[in-house]
């Protein structure tokens, strides 16, 4: 696993072209401040015993530029997922698309409970699925709604690594390189490590890496 702490499009911007077999990330869009907001009384509140503070967010108006970056370094014939929820899906598809990316379809990660809210309460997140060239994906009989339980107290916005490996075996070999430009609490990087990829991330905050030190020390 290589792992960088920096900013995620500067530390694109030094990955040469077409060196990267799939991207598999989470970037921390605007409208997770208003998720926060519902959530601050309980689980995502600072506490003292974990990591589990919020993280910087990451402006809609740079998503350009991010996403030129990951059709970039991206191999002809790959693919590449972003989480992201129903107001961001509608910001980023136009511009994935602008860029290069062919969009496929959004899979739903139904997380099996019901969240906070005062409205229909969410129990998904969507997943984006876009195409650069042209790739089959390994296994046909997958269905678009991906069903795996959300991580309790973990870091904020922590993603199941079983979810993760689901996408990674969908669209990745044995040995390839796998990016996270956002890692977090680095699920994406212990799913492709579990399943022999090669894992490259970055994360800009030190209690990302501290979390992903503690994580795979521990295990
Ligand atoms: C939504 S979280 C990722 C969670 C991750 N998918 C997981 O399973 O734990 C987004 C991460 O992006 C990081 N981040 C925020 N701004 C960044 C930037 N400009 N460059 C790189 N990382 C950034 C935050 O520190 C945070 O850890």
């Amino acid at each position: 696993m290589q792992i960088f702490k920096e900013d995620a499009v500067t530390w694109l911007s030094t990955l040469a072209d077409a060196s990267v077999d799939l991207v598999v990330t989470d970037p921390p869009y605007e409208s997770l401040e208003k998720h926060r907001k519902i959530g601050t009384t309980t689980r995502l509140k600072v506490s003292k015993s974990s990591s589990n503070q919020w993280f910087e967010i990451f402006p809609n108006d740079r998503f350009e530029d991010l996403l030129k970056e990951i059709f970039r370094v991206l191999k002809k014939n790959s693919h590449f997922y972003l989480f992201c929820d129903q107001e961001t899906m509608f910001i980023i598809k136009p511009i994935a698309e602008k860029v290069g990316f062919k969009f496929w379809k959004p899979i739903v990660w139904d997380k099996v409970n019901i969240g906070m809210g005062y409205h229909y309460r969410s129990r998904h997140e969507y997943i984006l699925f876009f195409e650069k060239g042209k790739r089959k994906l390994k296994n046909l009989s997958t269905p678009d709604i991906l069903t795996f339980k959300r991580v309790h107290r973990g870091y904020p916005t922590e993603k199941p690594v079983e979810l993760l490996e689901t996408l990674i075996g969908q669209s990745s070999d044995d040995k390839q390189i796998v990016v996270d430009p956002f890692f977090g609490s680095g699920s994406t990087l212990i799913a492709a490590s579990n399943l022999g990829r090669s894992a490259v991330g970055c994360d800009i905050s030190e209690s990302a890496h501290e979390h992903l030190y503690r994580r795979t020390c521990e295990s």
